[in-house]
């Protein structure tokens, strides 16, 4: 059955971007010009996926508002002869969004969970939309082929062993260079007790049968229903593998790392490009 529905988690509050994520969710902060939520979307709509369930929280109906068509902005745009006419109405175009919410912050897992009806019985994709996730194919077509090869797939990332604790790992046995068939996955382990370097960035890739774990769990690592808690139990149902997938990682998560990752995505941009590239080198002789 092919996959059809992405499901994005942006219900939470975004502690890390206090005081600005007060009255503006964390996935609308910019990366150049366009949402941090935008990445996520824009590759599932290239890839087909024809609806996307957002799971939002109170305050943040924003992103719903981006995503949807702005007939006066256009016209006006089209009046004017204004060149943002296309990516103004590119954005409102891209994909059927349904909104569902969650109403308490309770954890990934949980709202994963709030997505259940709205995705139904078939299989979908989950992206988390802090992770920037760029690939040639998408990391998203990669992800979805490891899905028809093995079924239930995770996208992993190596990192290095001391950030191990802020992440889903993976424990498990190679199938190949990139595949990792899995047996176990632990939520934000202490360094010394990670089985491995493998940390889970999504998108992942599950069959319905993912929503009976998350409706089995228990709380997890920092009082919250964590989805990898959800998937070590799938492991035990049916067969999950870690793909390394190939392409490049940004953490756009922290203050931090959204400035650098707009920093990156500026220089791949043919209309920023040389000037950052120009601005970055003054800056730099001047540090
Ligand atoms: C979440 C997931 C974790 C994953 C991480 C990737 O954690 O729970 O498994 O490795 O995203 O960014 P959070 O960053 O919300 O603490």
């Amino acid at each position: 059955m092919p996959v059809r529905t992405a499901v994005i988690t942006a219900a939470g509050v975004g502690t890390r971007f206090l005081p600005i994520s007060k009255s503006v969710p964390k996935e609308m902060l910019p990366l150049v010009d366009r949402p941090v939520l935008q990445y996520a979307v824009e590759q599932a709509a290239e890839a087909g996926i024809e609806r996307v369930v957002l799971v939002t929280s109170r305050g943040k109906t924003a992103m719903e508002d981006y995503f949807d068509v702005a007939p006066e902005l256009e016209r006006t745009l089209r009046e004017r002869g204004n060149a943002k006419l296309e990516p103004v109405e590119q954005a409102g175009r891209m994909t059927r969004i349904i909104a569902v919410r969650q109403p308490e912050p309770l954890g990934l897992g949980h709202a994963v969970l709030m997505a259940k009806e709205a995705v139904g019985n078939e299989p979908f994709i989950i992206y988390l939309p802090d992770e920037i996730l760029l690939g040639e194919p998408s990391v998203t077509r990669q992800m979805l082929d490891a899905y028809e090869r093995r079924g239930n797939a995770i996208g992993v990332v190596e990192v290095p062993w001391d950030d191990v604790s802020r992440y889903g790992v993976v424990e498990g046995e190679p199938l190949s260079d990139r595949e990792t068939r899995l047996t176990r996955s632990v939520e934000k382990p202490p360094r010394d007790e990670a089985p491995s370097n493998l940390a889970i960035v999504g998108p992942y890739v599950f069959s319905p049968a993912i929503f009976g774990c998350l409706e089995e769990i228990t709380t997890g690592a920092i009082g919250e229903l964590q989805l990898t808690d959800a998937i070590a139990l799938l492991a035990q149902r049916e067969p999950v593998h870690a793909y390394r997938f190939e392409g490049e990682r940004f953490d756009a998560g922290t203050p931090l790392g959204l400035m650098q990752t707009a920093v990156e995505i500026a220089l791949r941009r043919p209309d920023y490009a040389d000037e950052m590239r120009a601005w970055i080198k003054e800056l730099a002789a001047r540090l």
